[in-house]
C-alpha cells in the first residue's frame, strides 16, 4: 500500500468543523487504501508559546478525537509526534541544508511574524516548515494529504528531498501533496469570507467537534448569510449560504444540487434547521466516543505508545540512513 502522512497542531481543546471536513474525514477513506501515518505534532505546536499543562491535554485530547472520527489505531499508525526523537533530529539535518532565504519565503512564517513582531517570533516558528519537511520524509511517504494553506511546505519538503538526494545519494522519496478540493475548504460561519480557523479573534463563527449540541445549534442558526432568501450555491455572491451548503454536503454525503432542491422556496431558517441536525448527528457520537476515551487516560496513553513504537521503527531507519549518508560517524 502508497504510503501516506499527515499531521495536526494540538493547539486547541477541540478539533473544529474544518478540521473535521477538510482533514479527518478523508484521512478516514483513506487509511483502507494506505500505509497511513497520523501523527500529534507537538513539537509544531510549541513554536508559539503554550502553557505545559494545557499542551499535554490538548495532545491527548487531539488524539482522542482523531480515534474517535474514525482514525482506527489498530489500522494506520496515530502517534504523538515527540513520542519519536528522529523527528527533532532530522529537522536538524535538514536545517543546514535548507537556505536561510528559501525559509523566508514561507507565506504561513510571513504572515504569523509578521502579525506577532521580530521578537515575539521564534526561531523555532522560522524552522517550522523543515520540522515539516522531516514527518513526512522519515517514513518514505508518497501522499501528503492538506488542505491547500500546507501546499508550500509540502512544496519546500520535495525541494529538501530532491536535494539532499542529490547531494548525499539517494536518500528520501519525494512525496506529492494531496491537495483536497476546493469544497474542502470551510469558513467562519460569522466572517465566510475567512477560513475557519483555531485563531480567529470571536469563537461565534467556529463550530468546536466538542461543542454541546445546544451550543452548535446556536451557532448555526446565527451563522451570517444575505437577504434574498433562497437556498442555493453561489461562493462570489452568497459566501454564507454556499459555506452552509458545503458543510451540508460534506457531513451528509450527497450533492450541493440535491439540497439546493430540498429547500427549494423553504427559507434559511428551514435550511439552518435541517444543517443543525447533520451537524449534531454527526458530532453526537464523536463528542460522546471521544470523552470516553478521555475518561481513561491511561488507556490512551498506551495506544499512542504502541503507535509510537511501530513509527519509532521506520523513522529510526531513515534517520540512520540520512545520518550515515552526511558523514556523521556511527557510535561504536
Ligand atoms: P493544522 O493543524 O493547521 O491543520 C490540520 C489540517 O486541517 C486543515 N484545515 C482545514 N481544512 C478545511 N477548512 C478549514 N477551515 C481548515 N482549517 C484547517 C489543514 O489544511 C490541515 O490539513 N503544518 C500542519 C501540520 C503538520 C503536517 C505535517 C501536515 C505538521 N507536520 C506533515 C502534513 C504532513 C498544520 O499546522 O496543520
Amino acid at each position: 500500500l502508497p504510503r501516506l502522512y499527515s499531521g495536526m497542531q494540538p493547539s486547541a481543546d477541540s478539533l473544529h468543523l474544518g478540521n473535521y471536513i477538510g482533514a479527518l474525514l478523508q484521512w478516514k477513506e483513506l487509511q483502507s487504501t494506505h500505509d497511513a501515518f497520523f501523527s500529534v505534532v507537538d513539537l509544531h505546536a510549541i513554536t508559539v508559546a503554550q502553557d505545559p499543562a494545557e499542551l499535554r491535554e490538548k495532545t491527548r485530547r487531539t488524539a482522542a478525537q482523531y480515534i474517535a472520527a474514525g482514525i482506527d489505531p489498530s489500522v494506520s499508525t496515530l502517534y504523538v509526534q515527540s513520542h519519536v526523537p528522529a523527528h527533532a533530529q532530522l529537522a536538524w539535518v535538514l536545517n543546514t541544508i535548507t537556505g536561510f532565504g528559501e525559509a523566508s519565503r514561507m507565506t504561513q512564517f510571513k504572515d504569523k511574524s509578521a502579525k506577532q513582531g521580530a521578537d515575539a517570533t521564534s526561531v523555532g516558528l522560522f524552522a517550522y516548515p523543515v520540522l515539516m519537511a522531516a514527518d513526512i520524509l522519515l517514513y518514505d511517504t508518497e501522499v501528503v494529504p492538506v488542505g491547500d494553506d500546507q501546499r508550500q511546505h509540502v512544496e519546500l519538503t520535495r525541494d529538501l528531498a530532491e536535494r539532499f538526494n542529490k547531494r548525499f545519494g539517494e536518500t528520501f522519496v519525494v512525496p506529492q501533496a494531496m491537495i483536497l478540493k476546493d469544497g474542502a475548504r470551510i469558513y467562519d460561519l460569522q466572517n465566510p469570507e475567512s477560513k475557519m480557523s483555531k485563531s480567529a479573534d470571536s469563537g461565534a463563527g467556529i463550530i468546536w467537534m466538542l461543542d454541546e449540541p445546544d451550543v452548535t445549534r446556536k451557532k448555526i442558526m446565527r451563522a451570517v448569510t444575505d437577504t434574498d432568501g433562497v437556498v442555493s450555491f453561489d461562493r462570489a455572491g452568497k459566501p454564507g449560504i454556499s459555506n452552509l451548503l458545503n458543510i451540508y454536503s460534506a457531513l451528509s454525503g450527497r450533492p450541493v444540487a440535491d439540497i439546493e432542491l430540498d429547500y427549494d422556496g423553504k427559507g434559511y431558517g428551514d435550511f439552518k434547521k435541517g444543517l443543525v441536525e447533520v451537524v449534531v448527528e454527526t458530532f453526537g457520537p464523536v463528542r460522546e466516543r471521544a470523552l470516553d476515551l478521555l475518561g481513561d487516560p491511561a488507556e490512551l496513553d498506551r495506544i499512542l505508545a504502541g503507535n509510537a513504537e511501530r513509527a519509532s521503527e521506520v523513522a529510526e531507519r531513515t534517520l540512520a540512513k540520512a545520518y550515515n549518508a552526511v558523514g556523521l560517524l556511527r557510535r561504536a
